[in-house]
């Protein structure tokens, strides 16, 4: 029946209908290949050819762009857009927005994003993609009556995914949620790439039906499975309107189908495109030259992936618990970790896996699997979340995990909106911190940087006023027999990264890697190196640490390296065992550190914004002393 369906709409050319394509190579295509690490710069050319072709809208903007750009390219994201618009004045600019997280990982207060909006738009931002992770639309309500407010489009999105609470009909009344809240289009977005052809075609037709077909939708499908240029088809001939596809050297795999497949499978058809391929292919010519210089960054994840379909785990999901396990020294559980997943999944009522939700999930599957015990460690995102600070999920949470959180036998109340558990006041905090650090009344792009990404908001607009001594590199003759370097810059694929030897683990035990503790760039990693053999009789320079090593039973440790990012308690303060003390970001999760022992507080040996490693005392605890009886 469906292929007669289909030979008769192709047949008949009274059904012509020109399909729109969104381009999504500068921010989706490059953050599924290259890690997001394209510099402007390189960006510039590849967008100034894309004006010239005629997409609907063109993505150059949101998701992880913010974060890499102040993390690790240090660059400013708003000088950014208005660079990129400046060469793109004939196609509308698309952002990706987390909903009422904005950019970020958390819910921010509705002015935040009307703040954010608002700016986003002066700077060039047209369409704006806004979805929640959990599906929970009161998490997008703010945004989409403010991007309406100030003139932007509304592509209200609908994530999918595959669970026992995850029906046709929960999609459908998700679509008439959306139609009901005045968005321009409706996007179905597979993040994951799981989604079959016919279920595809499925829920695209209800959705166009049950939405009486006033309502334009498009398709944005992630190709893990490699089964999405055959998604794209199946929607086209359910009726989407639109389709996502990033261009060849980035497309496929963890990313988008090829521009260049699209519109050439559509050529001809009722379905035409009328984009000129040979203006497409000039784009991607460029593109080619932009994967060959970041080709560092390019992942095992990026291609089509088994794993992904036994595990229904995105591959960026897959990659951040690699490194997680690497880093607690235990990447032969990984297989463990995976299967851990659906079991977290379950437990949190199955949300989609998407930012924030991804990471919330993972790392907890991660700790679970470690720590050897389910919910021994509970990070505070997964506390927060059973607390309704991220919204409605789903499904329902397990009692078990409510019990451990909540309190025995309390059920999760999700009935408050995210963003009325958000701190109403983070604009005005975000803007006095601001002004603080830098000394003068700070832009609202500034002061979003900081409400968004404190502590790199932080390193990145003060990092021009301090510039670091440059060194002068050591004179060939003073290089002495035997020395090994502990500063120094390497280049490598043309990139030139500054490299500084920090600390060396103080604990070896056998047939375990050495760690080291590098900075590169400014940002502290942890290196594993099994070693083959050494200079010796080299003074050593580098200080084991300069901070005090964990060596008595009172010293709280963080278990991966990260940065502190609050201090609970103070000196001089009785603390519990297993109270929580401090807090440290690691893996883009705020990890609550806890008291290894009931006691004292006896010193701190750290402040906020200290990059910390697991070898690191961060605060001691004197143990109470034996009660004294008689
Ligand atoms: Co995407």
């Amino acid at each position: 029946m469906l292929l007669e369906e289909l030979q008769e709409r192709l047949k008949n050319s009274s059904t012509k209908k020109k399909i729109l394509i969104t381009d999504l190579t500068p921010r989706d295509g490059q953050q599924c290949k290259l890690a997001t690490r394209v510099k402007t710069d390189d960006l510039l050319p590849l967008c100034e050819k894309l004006d010239k072709v005629g997409f609907y809208a063109v993505e150059v903007w949101g998701g992880a762009t913010y974060d890499v750009c102040l993390r690790y390219l240090k660059e400013d994201p708003w000088e950014r857009l208005r660079r990129i618009k400046e060469v793109m004045p004939n196609t509308k600019l698309q952002m990706l927005f987390r909903g009422q997280n904005i950019v970020g990982y958390k819910p921010k207060s509705d002015k935040l994003v009307y703040k954010f909006v608002e700016r986003s738009i002066a700077n060039g931002i047209t369409v704006f993609r806004v979805f929640d992770a959990l599906n929970d639309n009161r998490n997008i309500q703010t945004a989409v009556k403010a991007i309406k407010e100030f003139g932007g489009e509304v592509h209200a999105e609908i994530s999918y995914t595959r669970s026992p609470v995850h029906t046709v009909e929960k999609w459908v009344s998700y679509a008439l949620e959306i139609a009901e809240m005045g968005a321009d289009w409706l996007s179905f977005k597979d993040a994951t790439g799981i989604i079959m052809p016919l279920e595809t075609y499925d829920i695209i037709k209800r959705i166009k039906e049950e939405t009486g077909g006033k309502l334009p939708v498009l398709l944005h499908n992630h190709d893990m499975s490699g089964t999405a240029i055959v998604n794209h088809m199946m929607a086209i001939l359910a009726g989407v309107d639109m389709v996502d596809t990033v261009l060849s050297p980035l497309a496929f795999g963890s990313s988008h189908p090829a521009t260049e497949s699209v519109v050439a499978m559509l050529e001809g058809t009722p379905f035409d495109t009328g984009l000129d391929l040979r203006l497409i292919e000039e784009c991607a010519q460029i593109t080619k030259e932009i994967r060959k210089k970041y080709r560092q960054y390019e992942t095992e994840y990026a291609g089509v992936n088994a794993k992904v379909l036994i595990h229904k785990i995105p591959g960026g999901m897959i990659s951040n618990m690699v490194a997680q396990l690497v880093e607690a020294n235990a990447v032969d559980k990984l297989e463990m970790a995976l299967e851990e997943v659906p079991n977290v999944e379950r437990d949190l009522g199955y949300p989609p896996l998407l930012t924030p939700s991804s990471q919330i999930v993972g790392v907890q599957a991660v700790l679970n699997v470690i720590s050897g015990e389910r919910y021994k460690t509970i990070t505070k995102e997964v506390r927060d979340y059973v607390e309704g600070k991220y919204g409605m999920p789903p499904g329902p949470i397990s009692q078990e995990l409510a019990d451990k959180i909540l309190g025995q036998g309390v059920r999760p109340d999700f009935s408050t909106r995210a963003a009325d558990l958000a701190d109403p006041e983070d604009f005005e905090k975000a803007k006095e911190e601001a002004k603080a650090v830098l000394k003068r009344e700070p832009t609202d792009e500034e002061t979003l940087l900081f409400a968004l990404f404190p502590m790199q908001a932080r390193d990145f607009l003060t990092s021009d006023k301090k510039p670091e001594e440059p060194k002068a590199p050591l004179e060939a003759t003073q290089v002495q027999q035997g020395s090994a370097p502990t500063e120094f810059e390497v280049i490598y694929h043309g990139e030139r990264f500054k490299v500084k030897l920090e600390g060396v683990s103080a604990q070896v035990e056998p047939n375990k890697p050495r760690k080291y503790y590098l900075r590169i760039d400014g940002r502290l990693e942890e290196v594993q190196l099994f070693v083959k053999e050494e200079a010796t009789g080299i003074k050593p320079q580098i200080q084991q640490s300069s901070r005090q090593r964990a060596s008595q039973i009172g010293d709280a440790t963080a278990p991966m390296p990260g940065r502190v990012v609050r201090i609970l308690v103070k000196e001089g303060e009785s603390v519990k065992e297993g109270q929580t003390i401090l807090i440290v970001e690691a893996m883009k999760m705020e990890n609550e550190i806890h008291a290894p022992i009931s006691g004292v507080v006896e010193a701190i040996f750290v402040k906020p914004g200290d990059n910390v490693t697991p070898d690191d005392a961060l605060l001691r605890i004197r143990p109470l002393e034996e009660p004294q009886y008689g």
